[in-house]
């Protein structure tokens, strides 16, 4: 049984963190540098209103949405968050147990620490695949091949970590991969070099991290080698998701990384809309970073997302209680999210625009 004091999103919180190493948790919590685009993502959220709305027929509405070619009965996907094992013992296998239970659609990351073949073969709900950019193109055919051989729906390329920010956290914490956890998904292909600069060199363009850096060309060379939907992963400025149009992609995700990149970003809900205008409901547009509210989940409709994802809470819920803690965090996110529909008068999710929300958030 789940206990009494778990009643939303954040209250999994310290479950998790009682059943993790400090290590693990400092992985899972920490974002980059001081923090400022981590504390951002949550706060902005706060900083908007909703008029709320009375009186209006919310008989038998719904949350359903087509995404890509997936039909989905809400809104909310799980976030790719590499290496679930370090969170629960059973790691994806327990996520994706749990996402089949809720018909939620999960996103595996290229660093799963189960084998994508192993975690499809329990999916119930739509699978997609995240794919970090590798040095050869071989290995990027290879992962894309097996992602579509496991029935991934979209390829979700995370394109703003080309260098990992500098996570203090998980560095002051010691973190390192325990030897009985890897990226299994990677094993046998060609990955990139171990980072190496010679000293009184410039420690990043003098180095070889760079190597495997993507551009819009490879972006496009992707696309001509697949089939799926080409979605860009981490685009919170107007002029890339102009040029990401330009360039023919399937949808993108507003996404700081969860505050793990460039810090000094600011919170994605608050570059959303900038996005928005020029996507113009041309392609689906994602947001994640911060969403810990079904209300959150309604902001960041009315601001132009489609569809969200959830990428830490749903980690709590697994590392507290597996799959049961990931469907009941999902479960709560959900009831949350048609609770805040209907008390501003929506009984769908075509009713979630921005005239729902206070101009800028103010109510004056
Ligand atoms: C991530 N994220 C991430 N993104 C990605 O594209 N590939 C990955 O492997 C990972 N791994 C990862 C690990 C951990 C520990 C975290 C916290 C995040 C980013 C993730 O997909 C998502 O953008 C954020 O987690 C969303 O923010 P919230 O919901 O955690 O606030």
């Amino acid at each position: 049984t789940i206990p009494v004091d778990i009643q939303s999103l954040a209250d999994y919180e310290p479950y998790a963190k009682a059943r993790m190493t400090p290590q693990a948790w400092a992985y899972f919590s920490g974002g980059a540098a001081d923090e400022i685009t981590l504390r951002d993502n949550h706060d902005a959220f706060a900083r908007y209103r909703f008029k709320g709305r009375v009186l209006q027929p919310v008989q038998q509405g719904n949350t359903r949405l087509q995404l890509f070619d997936m039909l989905l009965e809400y809104p909310i996907l799980l976030a790719p968050v590499a290496f679930h094992r370090l969170a629960h013992s059973e790691g994806e296998l327990a996520t994706v147990t749990a996402a089949a239970a809720m018909g939620a659609a999960m996103v595996v990351s290229t660093q799963a620490s189960v084998g994508i073949e192993h975690i499809a073969a329990r999916a119930v709900a739509p699978l997609l695949f995240q794919l970090y950019w590798q040095p050869h193109r071989e290995a990027n055919l290879a992962l894309v091949k097996a992602a579509e051989a496991a029935g991934c729906k979209a390829l979700l390329v995370t394109v703003d970590a080309p260098v990992n920010g500098p996570r203090h956290r998980e560095q002051r914490a010691g973190f390192a991969l325990p030897s009985d956890i890897e990226a299994v998904n990677l094993r046998g292909l060609p990955t990139a070099p171990v980072w190496h600069s010679k000293p009184g060199q410039s420690p990043v363009f003098g180095s070889n991290l760079l190597q495997a850096a993507p551009t819009w060309e490879d972006m496009r060379w992707l696309k001509s080698m697949t089939r799926l939907p080409v979605v860009l992963k981490g685009v919170m400025n107007p002029e890339d998701a102009r040029q990401a149009l330009d360039s023919g992609m399937d949808g993108l995700v507003v996404s700081n990384h969860g505050g793990r990149t460039l810090d000094g970003l600011p919170a994605s809900i608050d570059a959303l809309a900038a996005v928005a205008a020029v996507v113009n409901k041309q392609i689906p547009l994602l947001l994640d970073g911060g969403i810990r509210r079904g209300s959150d989940v309604v902001k960041a409709l009315a601001l132009g997302a489609d569809a969200v994802m959830i990428g830490r809470p749903y980690i709590h819920g697994l590392a507290a209680a597996g799959a049961v803690g990931v469907a009941h965090v999902l479960n709560m996110l959900r009831a949350e999210l048609e609770v805040a529909m209907v008390l501003n008068g929506c009984h769908c999710l075509a009713d979630i625009d921005a005239s729902l929300l206070w101009q800028a958030g103010r109510t004056q």
